[in-house]
């Protein structure tokens, strides 16, 4: 198969995870007699720094001609201060958007030789495995009016959240048929006691649910949701959720199963899916050589099974970095007492051995 993908390396952390992943695709394509062609491309603060513009026309226009997109991270501190639409985040709001990538899923899985990572008990976090379906394209994050208006010393800023029926049920139905393929649970994450957007979401959720009759559906609010996270982790399965929330609730995620470095997420829905670990740039570990790439890595994965049907070669990745943690390799971020840290590039190397292994067997079996 010919994989036409665009890299958005970006910023911060960013370039040094998305050349480990890159190398793991590689691989991956090779094993499996897959053709890639890549072509990278600048966006976020490294597309600011080279044309003032987050998310350059060019940029835009290669992922619109690849099948995927595959980013490292965007943010600077650098940018800070600058106009809304002059930040670096606005350069990956408006490829989401582009893009029509409403559907942002974000598993979060405590592998098992992780559970010592987790500064929750092992015993509450052996086999969590929840996937959240976020919806990306609506919410505060969009909604409009929006502005910071009025004189210094009494200005007023304004973000406005909506969310229409179809918005909501087209996300709902991402949700019930991932978990027709999982263990048909949907819990829906709202705030309905406060806010009339929340209140139409448990409407159209609920309603949806009933083209799923095999699949049971609750509800609660996103406090509670929070404080059950990390009180009941292994209870969550599928979670569905609007932007923000989703935002919050998946990074704490990332630290219930020990580290937000080995969370990846595939946004979907549209002609082009984005893939991009969860975690941002980090600026302050930057080019140190010490980020953890397996959020990247692990992206690579979800961008061979959900842009291109690959589940064996997703499985294969899966399944590299999972040996991988149990041959104890641990960047900083996973670290406890006395062990050795592994660097960013040892990491990535030890996939793609893994990767090349995994093959040279599957060929002794089958010979
Ligand atoms: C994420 C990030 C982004 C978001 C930022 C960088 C715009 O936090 O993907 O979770 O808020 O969606
Ligand atoms: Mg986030």
């Amino acid at each position: 198969m010919l994989l036409k993908i665009t890299i958005l390396p970006g910023d911060g952390i960013g370039p040094e995870v998305t050349e480990q992943a890159v190398l793991v695709l590689q691989s991956v394509a090779e094993v499996f007699g897959h053709q890639l062609r890549l072509q990278h491309k600048n966006i976020g603060g490294a597309a600011l720094a080279a044309v003032n513009d987050p998310l350059p026309p060019d940029t835009l226009q290669a992922c619109l001609s690849s099948s995927a997109a595959l980013l490292g991270a965007v943010g600077s501190p650098a940018y800070d201060h600058y106009p809304n639409h002059l930040r670096p985040e606005a350069g990956l709001l408006r490829l989401r958007r582009e893009l029509g990538a409403y559907a942002n899923l974000r598993p979060a899985i405590c592998f098992p030789a992780l559970e010592d990572c987790s500064p929750l008990r092992a015993d509450l976090i052996r086999g969590t495995d929840i996937m959240f379906v976020r919806e990306l394209l609506g919410g505060l994050y969009f909604g409009e009016p929006r502005s910071i208006e009025g004189p210094p010393g009494s200005r007023v800023a304004t973000n406005t959240m909506t969310y229409g029926e179809q918005a909501i049920e087209r996300i709902a139905r991402v949700a019930f048929d991932l978990a027709t393929k999982r263990k048909q649970r949907v819990l829906s994450v709202d705030k309905a006691n406060v806010l009339e957007c929340s209140r139409l979401w448990r409407e159209v959720v609920t309603r949806c649910a009933k083209d799923y009759p095999s699949v049971h559906l609750s509800h609660m609010y996103v406090d509670s949701a929070a404080m059950s996270l990390v009180q009941r982790p292994k209870d969550f399965d599928v979670v569905l959720t609007e932007n923000m929330f989703g935002d919050i609730l998946s990074d704490q995620a990332g630290g219930v199963v020990g580290s937000l470095g080995l969370l990846a997420s595939a946004s979907i829905g549209g002609p082009v899916g984005v893939y991009e670990p969860v975690h941002g740039s980090a600026p302050d570990i930057a080019g140190k050589g010490i980020a953890n790439p397996l959020g990247a890595i692990l992206s690579v994965a979800l961008l061979l099974r959900h842009s291109f049907q690959l589940e064996g070669e997703a499985a294969c990745i899966e399944n590299a970095v999972a040996e991988v943690l149990n041959t104890g390799a641990r960047t900083v971020d996973l670290l406890r007492n006395n062990q050795k840290a592994t660097t960013t590039s040892e990491m990535g190397c030890r996939v793609v051995d893994l990767v090349n292994e995994s093959a040279s067997t599957a060929k002794q079996n089958s010979a």
